[in-house]
């Protein structure tokens, strides 16, 4: 299996929307939350994003985009979000080569990185902890779905 990472430009917005919407319909099942914020985003608002030149990365099996994730910077920490891979390529390790190349593509005047994530999402908190991130605290999302904070302090 070869995956490629590379950019995703504003052209992929419809693809990765799909992608998104399979990937945490899973999510939103388990918390019985169909209207988690990465559900209600839309083509046009996942597009802008992508125009106003945040971190976006994708991942491709030959021609076929199957995970994206973007990258928030603000001031010294960033936000690794949005987050997904296609539901039939999960397993394969292709999430976490997006998020290394998420983290090593973060400009280098990130000190931290974090995220947030089901607190009940427990294959997530496992690859989390796995690539070195913490748990920092706790919140819940604009639905109500208790998430966890997670931190990774970025090495010199
Ligand atoms: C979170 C997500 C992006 C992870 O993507 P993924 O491609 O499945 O991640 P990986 O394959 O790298 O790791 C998942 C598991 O597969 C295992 N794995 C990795 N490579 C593997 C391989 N070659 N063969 C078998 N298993 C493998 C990992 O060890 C890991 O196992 P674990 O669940 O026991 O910890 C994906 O599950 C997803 O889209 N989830 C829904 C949306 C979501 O919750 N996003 C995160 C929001 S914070």
């Amino acid at each position: 299996m070869t995956v490629h990472i590379g950019p995703l430009a504003p052209g992929h917005a419809g693809e990765a929307l799909t992608i998104q919407r399979a990937a945490y319909v899973t999510e939103a099942q388990h918390y019985n939350a169909p209207h988690i914020p990465p559900l209600m985003e839309t083509v046009a608002e996942l597009r802008a994003d992508l125009e106003s030149g945040v971190l976006a990365l994708g991942a491709w099996l030959d021609t076929r985009l199957v995970g994206c994730v973007r990258g928030r910077v603000a001031g010294d920490r960033m936000e690794v979000a949005r987050f997904v891979v296609a539901p039939d390529t999960q397993g394969r390790g292709i999430g976490t080569l997006l998020l290394k190349a998420v983290e090593a593509a973060a400009p280098p005047t990130v000190r931290t990185l974090w995220l947030v994530t089901g607190a009940a999402s427990e294959g997530n908190l496992r690859l989390y902890r796995r690539s070195g991130y913490v748990v920092v605290g706790n919140r819940a999302d604009s639905a109500g779905v208790p998430l966890s904070l997670l931190e990774k302090r970025v090495s010199d």
